[in-house]
């Protein structure tokens, strides 16, 4: 099958489109024929190495896509050849072909195409484990969210509004702000240009906020830190401006927490609470609730590009890969 093959550890552009045997689903598993694969800050991760696991050599990466059910393992009962699902990987998607664990392969909603399915699951089912299993945010909280025009942040913006929280979103330009607004945000802070946790403070009353929602760590991790509010919680999402340092008294005295959350270790650990995460999340979805952005797709042979403009800061919401 034609796939993209990742051959050794090294840079995205090492990657090459070429040929890998097509997958045979084991036990517990289905075989997907992909129409589309999700893009994932992870997936440059992955082909340098440095991601939690690491696949044997060739392999494809991908850790998510959409497609029909073309062939089941032993023990698996509930799926249906040809049915639409979407699904988590644990590598992959950017394949003619891919199998998943057959209870990580969830049915599409009608209206949902390929295209939008391919995106959904990583950014939004990541984004609510956070919100509503480790941050458990309440309606009538207030929740910060930086990176908020991005992959996981917007999905966090939607799922904030969704439980009732007020939204305050966080990012690097007007342009992504508007994003962010579209898609819910109550207030804004341009951290490009403004001080984050002043800004907070503002527009808090002095308070701060119950929830921070941060994906991207780095230098404003600190500001972040300092911007929550008395039993406030601060969710470790991704580093991608760099891992942060904790000093424990900045917790002690305001009884903040800070908390991660990793889907990828999740679902090992909790398919039930996986599982009523995704529930919820088709029930909003069906409810007009959430609006995916897919703000660009790239057919296979360009993946590398679907990767490149995500780890340059370049695009709002999600990339796909088309087959
Ligand atoms: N824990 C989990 O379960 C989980 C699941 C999925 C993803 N993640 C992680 O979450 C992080 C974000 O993933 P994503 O797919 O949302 O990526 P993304 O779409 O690129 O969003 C990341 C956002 O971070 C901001 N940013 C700040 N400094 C940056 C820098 N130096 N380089 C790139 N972006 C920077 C950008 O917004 P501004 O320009 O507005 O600052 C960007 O929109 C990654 O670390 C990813 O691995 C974690």
């Amino acid at each position: 099958m034609r796939a993209i093959v990742c051959g050794a550890w090294g840079k995205v552009e090492t990657l090459e489109l070429g040929e890998l045997p097509a997958p045979v689903p084991k036990a517990g598993e289905v075989l997907i024929r992909v129409h589309a694969a999700g893009v994932n800050y992870a997936d440059a991760i992955m082909v340098g190495g440095t991601y939690q696991t690491k696949p044997d050599f060739p392999f494809s990466p991908g850790l998510e896509a959409a497609g029909e059910i073309m062939a089941v393992g032993p023990g698996v009962e509930r799926a249906r050849i040809g049915e639409r699902v979407m699904a988590i990987l644990n590598h992959g998607g950017f394949a003619e072909q891919v199998t998943a664990r057959a209870h990580e392969a969830y049915p599409l909603p009608q209206a949902m195409d390929y295209a939008t399915a391919a995106g959904f699951l990583t950014a939004y089912v990541s984004s609510h484990v956070a919100i509503r299993w480790q941050g458990r945010l309440e309606a009538g909280e207030s929740m910060l969210v930086l990176g908020a025009a991005g992959g996981v942040g917007l999905t966090a913006v939607e799922i904030g509004k969704a439980m009732g929280a007020t939204v305050i979103a966080g990012a690097s330009s007007a342009a992504k702000l508007a994003i962010a607004k579209e898609h819910g945000a109550d207030h804004l802070i341009d951290y490009g240009r403004q001080d984050l946790k002043d800004e907070v403070e503002r527009l808090t009353g002095g308070e701060g906020v119950d929830v921070c929602y941060d994906p991207v760590g780095g230098p404003l991790f600190d500001k972040a830190l300092s911007s929550l509010a008395w039993g406030g919680r601060i969710l470790l999402i991704g580093f991608v401006a760099g891992v942060p340092q904790i000093p424990a008294n900045r917790l002690l005295v305001k009884h903040r927490a800070a908390l991660g959350s990793s889907l990828r270790y999740f679902r090992h650990n909790r398919p039930d609470q996986l599982k009523a995460s995704v529930d919820e999340l088709l029930v909003w979805y069906e409810a007009g609730k959430l609006r995916p952005l897919i703000s660009a797709q790239f057919e296979l042979a360009r993946t590398v590009e679907a990767i490149r403009v995500l780890t340059e800061r370049r695009v709002v919401g999600k990339v796909v890969v088309t087959l």
